[in-house]
């Protein structure tokens, strides 16, 4: 029998560290669903200590997942330890995954503590979660930078206290493969009651080996939990990604000879979810999830898949939920064909006066693009999900006007709090001027960081989704807006990212950086 691979999803923790992808809680409960239809074993769903925004939607993550573990990062310490028991109250099953780190640059520098201070740190933290749940996770931050010895007496001793797995993360991504297998098979070899734990890998990007890395943990080293996130998403260059973990166990089983749990088929919605919400958008060359990963255009290839499949093509586009853009709705179809497609798409909408929102937004699309696809409904219940959420500004419509050798100009009518505003202004091109003209009111102040446009379907009739990242006061937010007029998804996008920096709950302490 093949072993089993754990796959930790921490798409809503260490991916939600990426600069601008914080995620509102109902965000957050939305993807925690599509990864229990993916069926990770666990979800690592912020950090409780981080601020009152993460801890309300780690507690609102517990209530709506039945199938998976779900997990709150901690500090070492018994108040954030607390603070995450009580975050995951609600769950069916629930992991404590507290981290202290051990190199010797990181206990130097960031925690000012001695070796044998953070042992006795690392010690206590675990004796205290032990009488709050069976299963807890102790990380070794920036473990593969840490002295072997040192790092087997905290290893030792935190299992001692009752660690269930053990996570020896690469932090800074500067492990590589053999070398990072062999660190994980010579602390399991070293430490006495390593049998008493299951080892873990977590690994990042910065060097492009994270995927690699962790696999190699995993064959070399004899990890049996693999840490993770959608499309790779983490900070700095990122985590490893999900997608081409499961798809390398799966696609060459007959040298990894393990088995995941993982619904394969929910690989591309799960993907496609996580860019719409977050803003960042996948590159088209991306292993398994890239637009282009299933797309053979050279002559040679085509005539090679046309007389067998097998000739270029490793996996099946359908196998991980590619399919083809299907028109699902148009302008004629009613309220119940929409309810169905949604619950297809694993949307639940709770409230009768929900749905009747989502659906007048729905026909209002209808009306300007005669053909629906999936991801234009996912967009639909983005926007829904943030006014359920309350936002302070509101898009309600706009105007522009642009002829070449002219300064564009542009009205913007909008809600800001209770008050609707009409506001013009000039620019340099017409999405600048629309910008200008909501910010001459919302007086933001802030840092434009990022803009980016993107076709969420194929085809110049495709929506455009428009990403804004906006800095302020150390905080960085990005906001996401969709409309068939690329304009109007800007200044959507705009008062999306004001709205997060409007919500004093979504300022969070970044976990690495704290000590
Ligand atoms: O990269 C890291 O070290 C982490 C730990 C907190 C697990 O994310
Ligand atoms: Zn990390």
């Amino acid at each position: 029998m093949s072993d089993k691979v754990i796959i930790f999803d921490t798409t809503l923790r260490d991916g939600e560290q990426s600069p601008g992808a914080s995620m509102t809680k109902d965000e957050k409960v939305r993807i925690a669903r599509q990864l229990e239809r993916l069926k990770v074993d666990v979800i690592e769903a912020g950090f409780a200590a981080s601020s009152e925004g993460d801890f309300q939607a780690i507690s609102a993550v517990a209530a709506a997942v039945k199938d998976s573990i779900v997990c709150s990062l901690a500090r070492a310490n018994d108040k954030d330890i607390t603070r995450a028991a009580d975050a995951l109250k609600a769950a069916k099953a629930k992991r404590i995954h507290a981290f202290l780190a051990t190199s010797p640059l990181h206990m130097a520098v960031k925690l000012r503590m001695s070796p044998e201070e953070v042992l006795e740190q690392a010690k206590r933290s675990i004796r205290f979660a032990r009488n709050l749940t069976q299963d807890i996770e102790f990380s070794a931050e920036d473990g593969y930078r840490s002295e072997m010895d040192f790092l087997c007496r905290v290893v030792e001793a935190v299992i001692n206290e009752g660690a269930s797995t053990i996570n020896i993360p690469d932090t800074v991504g500067y492990a590589t493969p053999e070398l990072y297998g062999e660190f994980i098979k010579t602390l399991r070899t070293r430490v006495p009651n390593s049998d008493k734990a299951v080892w873990s890998v977590h690994c990042h990007n910065d060097l492009g080996m994270a995927v690699a890395n962790s696999l190699a943990g995993v064959k070399i080293g004899g990890a049996r939990q693999i840490e993770c996130t959608i499309n790779g998403l983490g900070e700095r260059a990122g985590n490893t990604a999900l997608e081409e973990i499961v798809m390398s166990l799966r696609t060459r089983k007959d040298y990894f000879d393990m088995v995941c749990g993982i619904d394969a088929t929910q690989i591309v919605p799960a993907s496609k979810l996580v860019s719409q919400i977050t803003g960042f958008v996948v590159q088209p060359n991306k292993a398994v999830v890239g637009a282009n990963a299933f797309a053979h255009t050279s002559g040679i290839h085509q005539d090679g898949i046309l007389k067998n499949r097998d000739t270029y093509e490793i996996m099946r586009a359908e196998d991980v939920g590619w399919s083809a853009n299907k028109i699902v709705l148009g302008k004629l179809s009613g309220r119940n064909a929409f309810k169905q497609r949604l619950q297809e798409l694993g949307i639940t909408v709770e409230a009768e006066a929900d749905l009747n929102e989502a659906f007048t937004r729905f026909k209002t699309l209808a009306d300007q693009k005669a053909e629906i696809f999936d991801e234009d409904i996912i967009a639909i219940m983005s926007d829904s999900a943030a006014a359920e959420e309350g936002e302070h500004y509101h898009f309600i419509s706009l105007s522009q006007h642009s002829e070449t050798g002219e300064r564009p100009k542009s009205r913007v009518t909008f809600r800001m709090g209770d008050k609707e505003i009409s506001s013009e202004a000039e620019g340099n091109g017409p999405v600048d001027a629309s910008l200008n003209a909501i910010e001459v009111i919302a007086k933001s102040g802030a840092e434009q960081l990022l803009y980016s446009v993107n076709a969420i379907t194929s085809g110049t009739q495709s929506q455009g989704e428009v990403t804004v990242r906006l800095a302020k006061g150390g905080r960085i937010v990005n906001g996401v807006g969709t409309d068939p007029d690329i304009i109007a998804a800007s200044a959507k996008a705009y008062l999306s990212a004001l709205n997060k920096l409007h919500d004093p709950s979504q300022a969070k302490l970044n976990a690495q950086m704290t000590p």
